[in-house]
């Protein structure tokens, strides 16, 4: 664990604290607090050929706003002992770079949601990309993600979840890009990266 004062943005890959006191750092190379869900789904991890679609699609990942150690899609990322909902999504990169967050699903998503708006609109992050359950009746989609994204994949199929067998939900990719104004544009289709010929 390494701890960071105040304001202090570290030359590789630091997580800046906005409040009063210290925030710890983790990336891939080193340091964790590790994370611990209230239900086993909440860590179900984003498959690996889906991020490699992501970051074809919107750019290399530079930090993940809800991981921990061993499911990160990403160099750096925040803990539910850090609180994505409290920490900033702010490194030294995410000003001009994709930030990833599938969130624990259930009744926190919305909050993660309305946090990831939150950090494009106040520029620390340039764009976040969410995978969410595709469920739009709900006010998620209605009163924050529908007028707010920028792009709304739905996912082709179920997808397979940390090796397990197809998902019981189908699954959609958000995004949200700073300055973003009018509808989102809307697709659907698998997420896979083809193979050069
Ligand atoms: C659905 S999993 C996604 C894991 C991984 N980031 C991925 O995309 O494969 C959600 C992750 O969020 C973490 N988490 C839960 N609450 C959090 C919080 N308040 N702040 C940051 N991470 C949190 C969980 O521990 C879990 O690792």
């Amino acid at each position: 664990m390494v701890l960071f004062q105040l304001n202090v943005k570290s030359a590789i890959h630091g997580i800046v604290s906005e409040g009063v006191g210290s925030v710890m750092v983790n990336n891939k190379v080193g340091i964790s607090s590790g994370g611990r869900a209230a239900n086993a789904t909440d860590v179900w991890a984003t498959p690996w050929d889906l991020i490699q679609w992501v970051e074809a699609e919107f750019g290399q990942l530079v930090l993940d706003a809800a991981a921990n150690k061993e499911n990160t899609k990403a160099p750096d990322y925040i803990t539910p002992e850090q609180d994505a909902l409290v920490t900033p999504w702010l490194t030294e990169y995410t000003p001009e770079g994709t930030t990833w967050c599938n969130p624990p699903y259930g009744r926190n998503a919305v909050k993660f949601v309305i946090r990831a708006i939150e950090q494009v609109n106040n520029g620390n992050c340039k764009r976040v990309v969410m995978l969410l359950a595709s469920r739009t009746d709900t006010k998620m989609f209605q009163d924050h993600i529908f007028p707010n994204a920028s792009r709304v994949h739905f996912v082709k199929g179920r997808l397979k979840f940390g090796g397990k067998g197809p998902a019981n939900f189908p699954s959609v990719i958000v995004v949200f890009d700073k300055d973003h104004e009018g509808d989102a544009v809307w697709t659907f289709g698998k997420c896979e990266v083809k193979e050069e010929e």
